[in-house]
């Protein structure tokens, strides 16, 4: 799409409500996937089967969840009767890194190489397959990077099938209160960890719960400066701030 196709596609979709664009955007193209990342994207889930039951979703696996994402994970499959497609990462782009630096080096130097194996490149591979993905990013989960987060956007980041890729984020300007509100009201199944005050969910190793007012960001890769807390997986939001 053009990019004034794609600010004409926000207007139109602004006042549209997240299951709305869920269908326009399952409706546009014929391979597009939902990204589910077992925290409370999992309404994406719950709005995206109700209008295509064999809708396709994908999980990046790191190997480093908490326990609590993997069981979450599992009974969100058996919940919605659905295949959820669990993607691993590439095994000796791992072996190598742990063989070299230890499992936790993203202490020392950062979480960019081992999310670019565990998430990004798992990542790339499946949106090779695509058209277009279904997101769970809103607004308000990163005043530092996601308060210009568009409903539909062209990622710049990743390639399609064809080359071009399109980005549905359809819970973008929806509040935190208002993902919860709907999970109670249709009796989503919720991670665990949410009761446990954590409120954004990632790797066990480089997610922690916040106190009360800190901001959901703050929960993840505490040790490193606010501004890069995106892990490559929404690069965009980044580099489009330059
Ligand atoms: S992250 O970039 O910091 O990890 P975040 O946890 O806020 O992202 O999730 C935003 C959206 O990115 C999720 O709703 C989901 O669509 C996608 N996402 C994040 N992590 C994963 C994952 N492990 N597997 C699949 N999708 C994910
Ligand atoms: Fe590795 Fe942490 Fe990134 Fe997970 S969030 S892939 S453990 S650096």
């Amino acid at each position: 799409m053009m990019s004034e196709e794609i600010e004409q596609l926000n207007q139109d979709l602004a006042d549209k409500r997240p299951k709305d664009i869920i269908r326009h955007a399952l409706e546009q193209h014929g391979a597009i996937a939902v990204s589910f990342s077992g925290a409370e994207d999992v309404v994406l889930i719950d709005m995206a089967v109700k209008i295509k039951p064999d809708v396709d979703i994908f999980t990046l696996d790191t190997g480093r969840l908490h326990p609590e994402t993997y069981e979450f994970i599992e009974q969100v499959r058996k919940h919605y009767g659905i295949r959820i497609d669990i993607r691993t990462p590439e095994q000796q782009a791992l072996q190598q890194l742990v063989r070299e630096k230890g499992l936790f080096s993203f202490f020392e130097d950062g979480h960019q190489e081992c999310c670019g194996i565990r998430k990004i490149e798992p990542l790339r591979q499946k949106l090779l397959t695509l058209d277009a993905w279904i997101t769970g990013q809103r607004r308000d989960q990163s005043p530092g990077t996601r308060s210009d987060v568009q409903l539909v956007e062209a990622d710049s980041a990743f390639q399609g099938r064809n080359g071009e890729l399109t980005k549905y984020n359809p819970l973008a300007l929806w509040s935190s209160a208002q993902v919860w509100e709907y999970i109670r009201l249709f009796d989503v199944p919720y991670n665990r960890l949410h009761e446990q005050g954590y409120i954004s969910i990632g790797c066990q190793p480089c997610t922690r719960p916040t106190l009360p007012n800190q901001h959901e960001r703050e929960g993840r890769w505490w040790w490193e400066n606010a501004g890069h807390k995106e892990c490559g997986l929404h690069a965009g939001n980044i580099i489009e701030k330059g």
